[in-house]
């Protein structure tokens, strides 16, 4: 039991990473259709399916951010029961749910303003720090 609840808590760690990743693709596909955009048009089939997965990725970012953090409630339960508490773990969760009430904000908020955007942004670049250190 315990060795399978070690292997358990590792996979629900790099689940968060799996759905973080996904939030990050936001900024990606988006900052790659604006840099390539006559590479991407070039071909219709491809222009199409680019479009077709930059919609995805911006239209569930939220909901990638949500699961992160359930993810993340798993890994930190089952963490705690075989190891304890994780300094470093807990820096990264901190800083994930201080991003997705900025984000929840950001949704909600009538103008969200330039200002907020560049805070979000540089909270995901903490994030990645936070984790990197914690897995590390
Ligand atoms: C954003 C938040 C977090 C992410 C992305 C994350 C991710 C991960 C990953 C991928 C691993 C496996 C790494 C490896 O085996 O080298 C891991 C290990 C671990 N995590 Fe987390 N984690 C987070 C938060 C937490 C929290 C809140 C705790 C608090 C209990 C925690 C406790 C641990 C422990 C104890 C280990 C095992 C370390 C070891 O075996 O040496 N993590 N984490
Ligand atoms: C792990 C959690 C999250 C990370 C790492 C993250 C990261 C990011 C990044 C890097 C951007 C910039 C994209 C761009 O430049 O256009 C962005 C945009 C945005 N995020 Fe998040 N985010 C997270 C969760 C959330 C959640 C939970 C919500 C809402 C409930 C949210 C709402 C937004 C909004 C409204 C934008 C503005 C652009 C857009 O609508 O796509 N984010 N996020």
């Amino acid at each position: 039991m315990y060795d399978f609840l070690e292997d358990f808590g590792e996979i629900l760690g790099y689940a968060i990473i799996f759905f973080y990743s996904l939030t990050i693709l936001n900024y990606i596909v988006k900052l790659a259709n604006k840099k390539f955009k006559t590479q991407i048009r070039r071909n219709k089939t491809f222009a199409d399916n680019y479009m077709k997965m930059m919609r995805f990725i911006v239209k569930n970012h939220r909901y990638f951010g949500f699961l992160a953090i359930l993810f993340l409630l798993l890994h930190f339960s089952v963490q705690f029961l075989t190891h304890g508490l994780s300094i470093t773990g807990i820096i990264a969760a901190a800083v994930m749910v201080l991003q997705v009430v900025l984000g929840i904000y950001g949704h909600k908020a009538k103008k969200r303003g330039k200002t907020w955007l560049t805070i979000h942004r540089s909270i995901a670049v903490l994030l990645l720090i936070a984790i990197a250190i914690h897995i590390e």
